[in-house]
Order: C-alpha cells, then sequence, then structure tokens
C-alpha cells in the first residue's frame, strides 16, 4: 500500500527524518513513538505533502507521491486525512459545516467559494457526526464543544473525505484520559470497520500498546523500532527515548483505561498525559 524508501527531510543543517525506509503493506493501526523532536510529525507530514521532503521516495500503491501535482496532489489530500492535536476547526461556524469542509477538496472552486453544500453532504456529515456519537451537537458553534468533542469533530470532517487513510499527529496530547480514551476508540473503531490504516503518532507509550498492531520508534530522525507492540520491551522503550537507566514507563502513560479483550497492557491510574522529557 505504502512503502518509504530513504526518505530524507533536512531543514538547514538540521535532519529531521533520515533516510527512513518502512513499508504499510496491510490496513494496520500504527502508532509512531519517540520523544519531541524525534521526527514524528514530518515524517506524518511528508505522506500527505504538509512538509516537503528533501529526498526518497514515497509511494502509494505505486503512485509516486512526492511528484503529484495540482488536482492529483489535492486528491492525494483528500485520500489521506489529517487530524492535528489542536483539531484545526473553525471555531465560530457550526460542526455541521466544519465536517463539511472535509469535502472541499472534492468541490470545485466557485463551490468552495461560496460554501455551497449539497443535501447530500449534509447527510454524509450528520452521519459521521453520529458515527463519532456527537450527531446531538450538530447546530453548535465548534468553540463551544469540549476539547474531546471538537477532536471527534476533527475525526468526522476527516471522514468526510472519504480518505484511503487516516494520520493522525498527537491526537489525544490535549485532551485528558477520558476523552483520550473516546478519540482512541473511534479511530481504533474507523480502523477496524472501515478497513483503513490509521498512522497515529502519539506521545505515550500506554496508548501505542494498548490500540495499536504495530508501533514504530523514531529517535533522532532514525526508525530505531518497528514491530509487534508485544516486542516493545522496557529496554527497546529506553533506547527509542534514549533513556537511561531511570527511564519510568510510568511517565510516558497517558492512564487510558483500556477493553481488557484486546489490551497488552493496561495503564492504571497515572499522571495525565506526561510528555516524555528525558
Ligand atoms: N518547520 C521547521 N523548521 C525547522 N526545523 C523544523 C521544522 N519542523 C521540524 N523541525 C525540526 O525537525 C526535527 C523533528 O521535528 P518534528 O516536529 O518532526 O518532531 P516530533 O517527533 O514531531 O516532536 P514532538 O513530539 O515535539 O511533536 C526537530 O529537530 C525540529 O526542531
Ligand atoms: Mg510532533
Amino acid at each position: 500500500m505504502i512503502q518509504f524508501d530513504n526518505v530524507t527531510k533536512t531543514f538547514g543543517a538540521r535532519t529531521a527524518v533520515n533516510k527512513v525506509s518502512f513499508t504499510i503493506d496491510k490496513p494496520q493501526m500504527i502508532g509512531v513513538i519517540g520523544r519531541s523532536g524525534a521526527g514524528k510529525s514530518t515524517l506524518l507530514r511528508m505522506i500527505n505533502r504538509l512538509t516537503p521532503a528533501t529526498s526518497g521516495q514515497i509511494l502509494f500503491n505505486n503512485m509516486n507521491i512526492l511528484a503529484l501535482k495540482g488536482a492529483q496532489m489535492r486528491r492525494w489530500q483528500r485520500d489521506c486525512a489529517m487530524v492535528f492535536q489542536q483539531f484545526n476547526l473553525v471555531p465560530r461556524l457550526d460542526v455541521v459545516t466544519n465536517v463539511m469542509l472535509g469535502r472541499l477538496n472534492g468541490h470545485g472552486a466557485f463551490k468552495s467559494l461560496f460554501n455551497v453544500f449539497s443535501a447530500d453532504d449534509v447527510t454524509t456529515a450528520l452521519n459521521a457526526l453520529d458515527r463519532l456519537g456527537i450527531a446531538q451537537e450538530a447546530s453548535k458553534r465548534a468553540e463551544e464543544l469540549s476539547g474531546g468533542q471538537q477532536q471527534r469533530v476533527a475525526i468526522a470532517r476527516a471522514l468526510m473525505q472519504d480518505p484511503q487513510m487516516i494520520l493522525a499527529d498527537e491526537p489525544i496530547a490535549s485532551l485528558d484520559p477520558m476523552n483520550a480514551k473516546i478519540v482512541m476508540d473511534s479511530l481504533r473503531e474507523i480502523h477496524e470497520r472501515d478497513n483503513k490504516v490509521v498512522l497515529c503518532n502519539l506521545h505515550t507509550l500506554d496508548t501505542a500498546r494498548a490500540y495499536c498492531d504495530r508501533v514504530i520508534g523514531m529517535r533522532d530522525g532514525d526508525i530505531v523500532f518497528d514491530g509487534v507492540p508485544e516486542a516493545l520491551t522496557t529496554d527497546v522503550a529506553r533506547d527509542i527515548y534514549g533513556a537511561d537507566e531511570s527511564f519510568n514507563e510510568a511517565a510516558t502513560s497517558t492512564a487510558i483505561e483500556t477493553d481488557t479483550s484486546r489490551t497488552t497492557h493496561s495503564a492504571g491510574t497515572v499522571t495525565p498525559a506526561v510528555a516524555v522529557a528525558v
């Protein structure tokens, strides 16, 4: 499906992502972990062309992503919907319109400019909101919603794009544990029910363990781990985070209470959302 070949991104003298190669060949839910500055956001943003890669190749079903231009590029950006830590909604617009904005790439400039949506668009948006459990908020302004609700609106907007994959950059980093769980459950449900790739940057190990089929660990622009969560031992985690013997996994916990039917690690109740500052 998606293939990275020696992909590099430099910012001046700084190498954010260093000759990274990996393949996603089935619809997995993948967590990307690593300390701040490891290159997680850059990796995701190169996929949907928000950040131009410096060298290397990214292929999606043999299509050269980095060479796309104009309408083809916009089409691709619709195909890999992005969910951000800060939701990126339009605060004063109502929720259903925010969701319909996910369709804009699919409309011509005229329709986009004059904000014309069809009855079909409204129905699709309401269905997406319903799926995220927030259809009752459809007519409120986005700014009236809680952070967790806003992130669900952002996910509904992503669904509205009918994407081939979802890229989520720290989708729960601004949320309390309860809302973090709701949002992660929603992403997992989209992965399972729609059979889509969900590639998700996460600050915390327990979330990656609980929700992902595969974990990619980044350190200083390199992929230093790529495997199943079960292989993510404390030693491996220590290596990913570049930590010493005093490394404490509790410091990477979000305290999400997870469904034990697929959980490999139960977080317990630890300090919320602490980034690994080692
Ligand atoms: N627009 C930019 N201009 C210059 N340097 C940048 C830019 N974006 C990222 N970098 C640098 O690239 C490196 C990787 O950054 P990136 O944002 O990908 O890390 P990250 O793993 O997402 O970190 P965090 O967990 O803090 O979000 C860092 O050294 C960062 O300072
Ligand atoms: Mg980041």
